[in-house]
């Protein structure tokens, strides 16, 4: 299969500070772009549980926690790491070019 995956600009990594998170769009994903101590990252923005906006939660300790039932997933991998949470969130590939914030995204 070919990977038809390329990367889209979504932000500017002056937008995001160290600890802030930030919902954008690429593509047909739902992101919620995190900056944990000046690292980007990108996850899937709706939570694997039930109806959330993981951009509407809070970032602890590496996790970010859902803000409807608690659930919370690794921020470096998209792994479940608290009940109700089971099913990982989807990850996305992150690059920054000059002051831009690119996603991976089909
Ligand atoms: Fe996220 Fe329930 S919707 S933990």
């Amino acid at each position: 299969m070919t990977d038809t995956a390329t990367y889209q600009t979504v932000a500017k990594v002056s937008d995001l500070e160290p600890g802030e998170l930030m919902y954008v769009e690429a593509g047909d994903a739902f992101i919620c772009l995190i900056n944990m101590d000046g690292e980007i990252h990108a996850l899937d923005d709706t939570c694997t549980h039930e109806e959330a906006s993981l951009s509407d939660g809070t970032i602890i300790d590496g996790e970010i926690e859902c803000p409807l039932h608690g659930g919370a997933f690794d921020i470096r991998t998209g792994e479940p790491t608290a009940f109700p949470v089971v099913v990982a969130v989807e990850k996305y590939d992150v690059r920054i070019e000059g002051d831009e914030i690119q996603v991976k995204v089909p």
